[in-house]
């Protein structure tokens, strides 16, 4: 099965993707990395792991026209699972119906909890005493498709937003390869 990962920025879950993948533990090929920001650090780990980069500027160009890309970059890279590893865009309706139950996100809450921006902060501003992270399904809605797997983190008196955040983040590096496991498992049932 090969992925696609689309990403914007830092790109630590796609390493812990890319481990995954190297380890044997995740089987599956990365067959593509894209960004819509030119220099995002997490091209600078795909290039030096080898990896096929496509860094497009999604700056002033429509949603429509800037998914058409994606989505012609991804069929011709014959991705069976897109990845969306910290890619802060919206998808269009388009994309999201080319790759139906095909496309996989990563959010720091408890989804339906804390959907959007800043999900960590929401859930400590709110007092929430268990907090953590879901990869789900992606559809037309604000991080509202199928929930696929979770994992929770305790909330402690000493934890700011910031502690909080980063053991999210560790849950999540270990949660999403396993979450993309179960998604191609379903694929492949699905196909067969
Ligand atoms: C993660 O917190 C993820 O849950 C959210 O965006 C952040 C991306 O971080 N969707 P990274 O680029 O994977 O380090």
């Amino acid at each position: 099965m090969r992925l696609g990962i689309l990403l914007s920025g830092r790109g630590s879950n796609f390493q812990a993707i890319y481990r995954a993948v190297e380890s044997g533990s995740l089987q599956a090929e990365i067959a593509c990395v894209i960004s819509n920001v030119p220099d995002a650090p997490g091209l600078t780990f795909a290039v030096s792991k080898g990896l096929q980069i496509f860094a497009l500027d999604s700056k002033g160009v429509k949603r429509v026209d800037f998914d058409r890309r994606v989505l012609e970059i991804l069929r011709t890279n014959k991705v069976d699972l897109v990845c969306l590893a910290g890619y802060m865009r919206l998808l269009s309706p388009e994309f999201v119906d080319a790759y139906r139950n095909r496309i996989v996100n990563i959010h720091p809450s408890l989804l339906p909890a804390f959907p959007g921006l800043d999900a960590q902060t929401q859930a400590f501003d709110y007092g929430v005493k268990i907090a953590g992270c879901t990869v789900h399904y992606v559809d037309e809605g604000l991080d509202s498709g199928k929930i696929i797997a979770q994992a929770s983190v305790e909330v402690l008196p000493e934890d700011t937003a910031q502690t909080l955040s980063a053991k999210i983040l560790e849950q999540e590096h270990l949660l999403y390869p396993k979450a993309i496991a179960m998604a191609l498992a379903t694929l492949s049932k699905s196909e067969s």
